[in-house]
This record gives C-alpha cells, structure tokens and sequence, in this order.
C-alpha cells in the first residue's frame, strides 16, 4: 500500500519516531481522508455475538461503571438502548475484516513486534470509558461520527478504588478536541485521556504491546526450562555427621547453587525466544485451516495466479536469518528473499518460488496460517 502522506499530517515518519513516539500526543486532522470506518454498527454488534471474539460493554450508571464480557447478542445490545449510556469494545478487528489488516499496515513504520491489534469501539451519544491511561501507544482513529477527546499530562495516575474499569480519580482535563471522521490522535503511554462520543460514534484505536519486565523475564525462564539439558546429580560423598539432621548444610546450598549456575544464557536464546513468544498467538486465537484443502498440485497452481498472503490472525518475525511464524522458528534453508517479504508485506507472489518453498507454503495453508490471493 502506498504511503499515505497525511496518515501523520504531513511530517515524516523520521520526524514523528523522533518527536512524537513514546513522548508526546499528536492530533492529525484528516489523516484518513474520506474514512468513514470498516464496520457498520450491525455488523459489529453481530461479531460481538461470537464467543471468539473479544468484546466488552461498558455501562455508565448514575453511580459508577458497569463491565459486562461478550459474546453478547442483539438483546445485550436492545436493552440498553433505551435509556443507558454505553459503549461496546471489540478487540482484534484486523482478524476479522481484511480492511482492518489493511489499515493496520498503514502503521508499518513502527516494528510488527510492537504490533497488537485494532479494536474498535462504538458508542452512544454521551458514551465512552471514562478518564483512564494506557500503558500501551496508541492511535485513535475516528470512523463514524464524533467524539471529544481531552487529554491530559498529569502525574497523578491514582485511579479509582474497586471499579470494574481504570477509571483516573482525579482527571483534570488540560487539551480537547472534537474528532470528526478520518481525524486522529495518537498518545504515548500513560497519557490520561477521555474519549465521549457527542453522537453515535465508532473510535478505531490502533494499539501496540510493551511487555513489562516482569513478563518477559517469566516467559524467558518459561523459554529456558524446555530448553536446559544439565548434566550431573547431586552428590556428597564427604558427608559430615550433623549436629541438627534438619539443617540445610552450608555446603549443600554451595553445591546446588552452583549446579543452578550451570543454567546459561547469551543473546542467541533471547533473540530466539523473542522470535517465539512474539508471535505466539494469543491464547483465545484460532486458525481456521481450509475446510477442504486443496492437494499439492492444485495449491501451488493457484498460488501462483493469486499470490498468497499470511492468514490475519498470523504472527511472522524475524532476527538475522531466522523466521518465525505462529510461535514456530521456520525450519526452511535459503529463500530468505521470499520470507523476507512475506513477513515484512504479509504477502507474496509465488511465481519464483523453488519446491521447498512452495512445499513450506502448503503446508502453512493446510494449518491455516496461509490463504490465497493477494
Ligand atoms: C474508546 O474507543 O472508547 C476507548 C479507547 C481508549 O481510550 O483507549
Ligand atoms: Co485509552
């Protein structure tokens, strides 16, 4: 897709890495012309209704907030219509519409590792989350209708205690902005904000993930217990009589601390481990492998008239020369320009491919991780 120059309001993607990104909000106006949103309300409302997919409904009541999960049906829906203010969220919107994957690839200047997903919100008019911060990035793309956004700086992030929803205690408002089809604000992390919709509203909020440090260092050790093959057993062929038989002795937590410190680790498996849980799909995702799979011959014929592409709910990284697709490293020798490609552009045109590629290719369709068409 080409780029499209005023996606940033007509600063470079450079300019906005370096004065922008993880530091301060930017409001673009019209950085979608002529977008007016990927889902009708019907639509989206009967998406919620499916148990796959994750959708939340937010509730404001005279008295505080009301948090219900999905799958919801038309009645969820019709029942609160009349009267209540409230807002439907549905996660992951790029899985389902091939619009949405599209529009998240507008995004690409900033690395697929960093990458989660486009939710969307609809709201009625009044409705919104309340004043709350993210620990995420995010860009919040208006489609139809329009929503107020005030925002603020502040430091004082308490929220309120024992609410269904981060709700901030104290927002005090500091910029607003009326946001009209196609208009966009993006905020760092931990910018408090307060999205209401002033009529009938959908908000698409292009997301991004940063895991903690403890995330990653839990996952990692996660990583290193499948991995770790130790040689060697406890032994104490020295055994000294003991005053207290319950004692750990001194020199057992010696030996079996340094057995522990045989558990080593450099940058290889830290590269491969981020190439695994970085594309590890989420674990409310599922592939749909073609119901009746094309056999080798007819696959890779129409593969090479249509191209293929990576299924939206797939995950492809790489580090050096090192793939990974859905949690998987690629076990695939050369090719590199192939994979290359379909990891950066999701897509790929199939005529050059050699036998192993084209094999590696099918095999990923029959999973479900690959479609054809381009
Ligand atoms: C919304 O779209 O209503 C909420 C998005 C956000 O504040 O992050
Ligand atoms: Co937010």
């Amino acid at each position: 897709m080409p780029m499209n120059k005023q996606l940033l309001g007509g600063i470079s993607r450079d300019e906005f890495l370096r004065d922008y990104w993880q530091k301060q909000p930017l409001l673009v106006r019209n950085a979608i012309p002529e977008f007016t949103g990927l889902i009708d309300p019907a639509a989206l409302f009967e998406l919620a209704g499916n148990e796959d997919v994750e959708a939340r409904l937010v509730r404001q009541k005279t008295k505080g907030w009301d948090l219900q999960h999905g799958p919801f049906d038309e009645s969820d829906f019709k029942a609160k219509r009349g009267g209540a203010v409230w807002t439907l969220l549905v996660q992951e919107l790029n899985h389902y519409l091939p619009s949405g994957e599209a529009l998240l690839q507008q995004f690409d200047f900033i690395p697929h590792a960093r990458l989660d997903d486009l939710m969307v919100s609809y709201a009625v008019p009044g409705g919104g989350v309340g004043p709350h911060f993210d620990s995420y990035d995010v860009f919040l793309l208006q489609g139809h209708g329009h929503r107020r956004w005030q925002i603020s700086a502040q430091d004082d992030l308490t929220l309120i205690d024992g609410a269904p929803l981060r709700i901030l205690q104290n927002f005090e408002a500091e910029q607003e902005w009326v946001l009209g089809p196609g208009d966009m604000l993006y905020l760092p992390p931990r910018y408090a904000h307060d999205g209401v919709a002033l009529d009938e509203c959908m908000t698409y909020s292009i997301g991004f993930r940063a895991p903690t440090t403890q995330e990653i260092a839990t996952q990692f050790l996660v990583y290193m217990q499948d991995k770790i093959e130790l040689e060697g057993r406890y032994q104490d062929p020295d055994l000294a009589l003991q005053v207290h038989p319950a004692e750990i002795g001194a020199a057992m937590v010696d030996q079996m601390a340094a057995m522990i410190a045989q558990v080593q680790w450099g940058r290889a498996d830290v590269a491969d481990f981020l190439g695994r849980y970085l594309t590890e799909p989420k674990p409310h995702v599922y592939f749909q492998p073609p119901q009746r799979a094309l056999g080798f011959e007819k696959f890779a014929a129409q593969a090479n008239k249509k191209g293929v592409r990576l299924a939206p709910q797939s995950r492809m990284l790489f580090h050096a020369d090192q793939y990974y697709l859905n949690g998987e490293p690629v076990t695939l020798a050369g090719c590199r320009d192939a994979l290359q490609a379909l990891a950066d552009t999701r897509q790929i045109n199939t005529s050059m491919a050699d036998d192993v590629l084209m094999e590696w290719l099918y095999d990923a369709y029959v999973d479900g991780y690959l479609i054809i068409g381009g």
